[in-house]
């Protein structure tokens, strides 16, 4: 227990300090960059740092969910799926540098809360477990497509990237449903909802 503590700790200060690797090519990194006013770069760059706080929460969801599980299974495909959030990561993290914009401050923060909540979770079992990450899978979903239509059109660079997190959450739901997800109670889907706006609607600020 000790030795994944510390292994958690190290992987803590690296996703919410270091900069993210990427196997994949950033999506759309192909593409010219767009012609934006400084309002909408600002805007661009601000929905970006909201998602990269999310991928920042994903990660620590992920691995608060990893250590407390007991099933082989399980962990593997927890840890096989965030390492595509360390991807999108990544992605998010270098589209806010192309747009002038900076990571949000309260990352530590939101790491902190979302461990705690993954690792809470897993006490449940690991069906609850697999709901829980389903859930949050579909509403990360949800708000990539909102974000869709929040992102300036020409901003195919951005919109690229949003795009295929949005394709790879989706699988990610599945394979929680597949690994036997059961599905969470209302009142928790909307806590969990209630909880990810504040985080959303300040990380697009601070
Ligand atoms: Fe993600
Ligand atoms: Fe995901």
């Amino acid at each position: 227990m000790l030795d994944q503590l510390i292994i958690g700790f190290d992987k803590a200060l690296r996703t919410v300090f270091a900069n993210a690797h990427t196997v994949r090519p950033t999506p759309g990194q192909q593409l010219p960059e767009a012609e934006l006013s400084e309002e909408e770069k600002r805007h661009a760059a601000a929905l970006m740092r909201v998602n990269h706080c999310g991928e920042i929460c994903a990660q620590a969801l992920y691995q608060g969910q990893a250590l407390m599980s007991k099933d082989e299974g399980i962990k593997r495909a927890l840890e096989s799926a965030a390492h595509e959030e360390t991807e999108h990561l990544a992605w998010t993290e270098r589209r806010i540098g192309e747009l002038g914009g900076r990571k949000s401050l309260l990352n530590p923060v939101w790491y902190t809360g979302s461990l705690a909540i993954g690792m809470l979770a897993a006490r449940f079992g690991d069906g609850v477990n697999l709901g829980f990450l389903a859930e949050t899978e579909r509403q990360v979903e949800a708000h990539l497509k909102s974000h869709l239509d929040r992102l300036p059109p020409q901003d195919l660079r951005s919109r690229e990237i949003v795009e295929q997190m949005k394709t790879d959450e989706v699988a990610h739901a599945e394979t929680a449903v597949r690994l036997g997800a059961v599905e969470l109670p209302l009142p928790v889907k909307r806590a969990m909802k209630a909880t990810s706006k504040v985080m959303t609607g300040v990380a697009y600020w601070v």
